[in-house]
């Protein structure tokens, strides 16, 4: 659906977090991975990214942390033409997105106090500062009791919330997740998807790619749907919100 999607939706790419016109992406000289995708994140706006396993949802979401670049098309995040952004002035905008990540990334030798703490102390931040709100972020996702574990202790939805609290504790103003519920329960899903919920209402702009169908219909949020590397669907599915 290159370019026709939505045309009443399509935002200026000044107005939008993110705006994708006709961006493709391979990797190395391989074929395209992800094809012509047209469409954009308005702020606050909550969105899952579907598609069956190799349809390129960790690539999409790869592109817009910056860790890939697209082949062809334009990509702007926070209103700026991402190809026109200097190398030095890329981890800037990289700060402004959370990222929970497929396989989490949690740092095995560091508590889950301190996982959470890091994206802080590498901002330059003190102890001091910060202790009171990353005892809240753990308390918030339900970690109070577990804030000095090491995370090889930590169960699977734990680990999963320890890497949400980190995602988050920069106030991203997008968060992008993916597969956060692949390794939970249904119970666990749904308290991981509350989460994603009152970070949105807290005006965090949010994308998660799932294969949990579940979640998405009980979510009733819109949904951006990849076939082969190319987007198939663009709106709500399911169930009420
Ligand atoms: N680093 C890489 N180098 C080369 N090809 C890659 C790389 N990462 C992914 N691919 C290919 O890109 C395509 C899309 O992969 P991607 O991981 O984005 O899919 P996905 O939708 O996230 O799948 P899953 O649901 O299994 O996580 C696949 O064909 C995959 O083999
Ligand atoms: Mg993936």
């Amino acid at each position: 659906m290159s370019r026709q999607p939505h045309d009443e939706q399509a935002l200026d790419a000044d107005d939008a977090i993110l705006a994708f016109d006709d961006v493709s992406m391979r990797y190395g000289r391989g074929p395209e991975t992800l094809k012509d995708l047209t469409f954009s994140l308005e702020p606050g706006s909550f969105h899952f990214l579907t598609g069956a396993s190799g349809a390129g949802k960790s690539s999409l979401l790869k592109l817009i942390y910056l860790a890939a670049k697209p082949s062809k098309g334009l990509m702007h995040l926070f209103g700026q033409d991402v190809s026109t952004v200097p190398p030095k002035q890329q981890p800037m905008l990289r700060r402004r997105i959370g990222v929970v990540f497929q396989e989490f990334r949690l740092l095995d030798h560091m508590s889950a106090f301190d996982n959470v703490a890091l994206p802080l102390r590498i901002a330059g931040r003190k102890p001091d500062s910060y202790r009171q709100d990353v005892a809240e972020l753990l308390a918030w996702v339900g970690l109070r009791s577990r804030m000095h574990a090491m995370p090889a202790t930590l169960a699977g939805g734990e680990k999963q919330r320890l890497a949400i609290a980190r995602a988050v504790v920069n106030r991203p103003d997008i968060l992008l997740a993916d597969e956060p519920t692949g390794n939970v329960d249904h119970e666990m899903g749904l308290r991981i998807l509350r989460l994603f919920v009152e970070l949105n209402r807290l005006g965090t702009t949010v994308l998660i790619a799932t294969h949990d169908q579940d979640l998405v219909a009980r979510s009733g949020k819109p949904v951006l749907h990849l076939e082969d590397g190319r987007l198939t669907q663009l709106g709500p599915i399911g169930g009420a919100s």
